[in-house]
């Protein structure tokens, strides 16, 4: 018999015990497909007591994740115990120089670390895989690597990150505030640990640069991400988006241009008609543009325990198998340096600003936006009662630098009360 690929899996959270349970529940149907057993050898947690629902007795366990990752009897380290750092980066390095694959699902740590920790793989002669790291059990890193390696990537944008949607969906079916909804949220399990990670789009940006790096070839630059999460969007921009045909989505796009890579993930406008408009719930959909293929629609769960442990037996069958791509799909020495760059494609922005409810408030306001080269197309001003009135407004095409030098300037007009509100309109 073909020797077994053997794992150790850190981390016995939702997705670790979700892997244990396909290995061990699908031992045939992956050893038919693979031409190999596939085993678990060893497993580490935080606590060995803890009920998971799968039994664990006939796996060594390991309370050191190092250990664990430098096993003689394991072949595979997967890692997932989560975090940029600390525990997470420190066995899988230990993993790497001990000669071990890598299968994670850590996208904090590949946004930061990716590149040091590629190259190190490749030093080594192993791989890093990370199919679990972005929009769970969407398989859209192996779409980009493999799938669609005969295309140039014109653009990747998606939504991904299901707890937003959740939220923004929600807001507009139910009419219930953000607060109200992120509360929920949170007793649902929704939220990350830190949920600044969701709401502040910070998990979904880590899922864009590493998109990006694979896509245009680039080292992951997560700094370069600019990011917006979606805890200033509030009933009244769902409605005015609505009324107007459009759904508000944190959407990343990831584009080159002649003067660079532009990353940025920002609650946005999108046509309630299209495939991202129309996408309710926690789930995800990425969108990728390639030069041969068009434009293709990924769609599907983007958390949980059977689509991440799914998307991590992926990169385990391949490994099985003896498919040992690139952590970035090409070598991590060949990526190169990517130039940042603003968004040089001009769109029209939303804007909602709440204004003093007094003569010649209007007025300023239009002045500005003239004299930064904003142009107006459309304005309107909800019933008020108070003494400050909330007024939405509907740009011609502006470059975002453009909306940058109105929103810097509004504030100093002495009639706009709080910060302002620009919100793109991504019709495209
Ligand atoms: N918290 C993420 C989400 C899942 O809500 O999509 C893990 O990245």
């Amino acid at each position: 018999m073909t020797s077994p690929l053997r794992l150790g899996i850190a981390g016995l959270g939702t997705v670790g015990a979700g892997v244990v349970k396909i290995v061990a529940g699908k031992a045939e149907l992956l050893s038919a497909r693979a031409g190999r057993p596939v085993v678990v050898t060893a497993v580490s947690a935080r606590s060995r007591d803890k009920d998971r629902g799968v039994d664990l007795s006939g796996y060594a366990w390991e309370d050191d994740p190092v250990a664990l990752a430098t096993r003689d009897d394991v072949d595979v380290f997967v890692e997932l115990m989560g975090g940029e750092a600390g525990a997470a980066k420190a066995a899988t390095e230990a993993a790497l120089q001990a000669g071990k694959d890598v299968v994670t699902a850590n996208k904090a740590m590949l946004a930061i670390h990716g590149q040091a920790l590629a190259e190190m793989a490749e030093a080594a002669g192993h791989v890093i895989r990370f199919e679990a790291a972005v929009a769970g059990g969407i398989p859209v890193v192996k779409g980009l690597t493999e799938g669609l390696a005969g295309n140039e990537i014109l653009r990747v944008m998606g939504v991904m990150n299901g707890t937003c949607n959740y939220i923004l969906t929600r807001m507009e079916a139910e009419g219930l505030g953000y607060n109200i909804l992120f509360e929920e949220a949170g007793k649902l399990g929704y939220l990350e640990a830190d949920p600044s990670l969701d709401v502040g789009g910070i998990d979904a940006g880590h899922k864009l640069a590493l998109l990006a790096s694979i896509a245009f070839g680039t080292k992951v630059d997560f700094e370069g991400v600019e990011l917006e999460g979606i805890d200033r969007v509030t009933l009244d921009d769902i409605r005015h988006a609505a009324d107007m045909g459009f759904r508000i989505k944190l959407l990343g796009v990831a584009q080159r241009s002649g003067r660079g890579l532009e990353q940025r993930m920002r609650p946005c406008l999108v046509p309630a008609t299209s495939p991202l408009g129309q996408l309710e719930g926690g789930t995800n959909m990425v969108v990728i543009e390639g030069d041969e293929v068009g434009q293709i629609v990924l769609r599907g769960a983007g958390a949980g325990e059977g689509p991440t442990a799914s998307a991590v037996l992926s990169d385990v069958m391949d490994i099985a198998r003896g498919d040992r791509i690139s952590t970035f799909g090409q070598p991590a020495t060949a990526l190169v340096t990517p130039i940042r760059a603003q968004s040089a494609v001009a769109a029209p922005y939303y804007l909602r600003l709440e204004l003093e409810d007094k003569p010649g408030a209007l007025a300023k306001v239009a002045s500005v936006l003239g004299d930064a080269g904003v142009s107006i197309d459309r304005m309107r001003q909800y019933g008020h009662e108070d003494a400050s009135a909330p007024v939405l407004i509907v740009t011609h095409k502006a470059a975002r630098n453009a909306i940058d030098a109105a929103l810097e300037a509004l504030p100093k007009t002495g009639v706009v009360l709080g910060d302002p509100v620009a919100l793109r309109i991504e019709a495209d």
